[in-house]
């Protein structure tokens, strides 16, 4: 299967040439950047510090679609929704996971959707998708009776806090209970609380050094207690995640799908 990467010269960028480049299954055949970037005319292999590839970086979308079976994109909104036309138009299918698009730009990529298949997931790590499923089925098995808290710890220049992905698993536990995550989710308590009431989900973030992401989730039932907990150790799982979602793409319909479609999560978990 013949790949391109849009937005080579960034951190996930550079991480998705190397884990191309060593995968068997996967040729490494287009590298885009933005248009003016000084990456534009190197070897791509040796942006990505692997050694000549042969392969230009290049900002000539039309010609490097021409040449692939799919594009994964990982840069900015605004080249994605550029390049989502010419995808469209080349029929070349993607991976998007870019981050950070406002409702029209959802719209652009639902609609680009229509005409090709699109695997979209703001988080592509394998490992959180997985554990989103066991805290889905978790969470409606043991209902609301058990106490739920979020705790994860991230490093100390991380600026927002929870974290995006613990709000999510806040939400999938919210919508197990088919509650919204705003009317159950206390975050960062103080010391004149109150006891704990049930049926609420609370937050705790710590900030320290140079830890890459950890998030557990505790249910505590009446003597016993279950955590499911995450750690990442690099950002290679995201791109892990964007090749499985890559793989997933030959011979599907158009539509959009997400990491939980990828991993075939809906059929495992019911
Ligand atoms: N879905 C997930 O699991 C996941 C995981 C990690 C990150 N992300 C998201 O992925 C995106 C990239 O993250 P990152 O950490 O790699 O950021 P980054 O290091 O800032 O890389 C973004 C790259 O996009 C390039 N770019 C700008 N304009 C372009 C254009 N017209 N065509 C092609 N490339 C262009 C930039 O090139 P220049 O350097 O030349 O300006 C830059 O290298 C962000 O939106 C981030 O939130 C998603």
């Amino acid at each position: 299967m013949k790949v391109a990467v849009h937005g080579v010269s960034g951190r996930m960028g550079t991480t998705l040439l190397r884990l191309v480049h060593a995968a068997d299954d996967l040729e490494l055949a287009g590298a885009l950047t933005r248009p003016g970037s000084p990456a534009v005319g190197r070897d791509a292999g040796e942006l990505a510090g692997l050694g000549a590839l042969g392969i230009s970086v290049s900002d000539d979308v039309a010609a490097v679609l021409a040449g692939v079976d799919a594009v994964i994109d990982f840069s900015l909104p605004e080249p994605t929704l550029a390049l989502l036309p010419r995808c469209v138009a080349s029929g070349v299918p993607l991976v998007v996971g870019t981050t950070g698009f406002d409702s029209e730009g959802l719209a652009a990529i639902e609609a680009a959707a229509t005409e090709v298949p699109v695997v979209f997931a703001p988080n592509m790590s394998v490992g959180v998708n997985v554990t989103l499923g066991l805290l889905s089925l978790t969470a409606r098995a043991l209902g609301e009776d058990w106490d739920v808290e979020v705790v994860e710890a991230h490093h100390r220049a991380k600026v927002d806090a929870p974290s995006g992905t613990a709000l999510k698993m806040g939400e999938v536990v919210a919508e197990a209970w088919d509650k919204s995550l705003d009317a159950v989710a206390v975050y960062g308590r103080e010391r004149r609380g109150g006891p704990r009431p049930s049926g609420v989900i609370g937050f705790s973030s710590i900030r320290a050094g140079d830890i890459v992401g950890e998030h557990t989730v505790l249910f505590a039932g009446r003597g016993e207690r279950i955590e499911i907990t995450h750690r990442a150790a690099s950002r290679d799982n995201f791109a892990e995640g964007a090749l499985r979602a890559v793989r997933f793409l030959p011979g599907r319909r158009p539509g959009l799908y997400d990491m939980q479609d990828v991993l075939g999560l809906s059929e495992l978990l019911g």
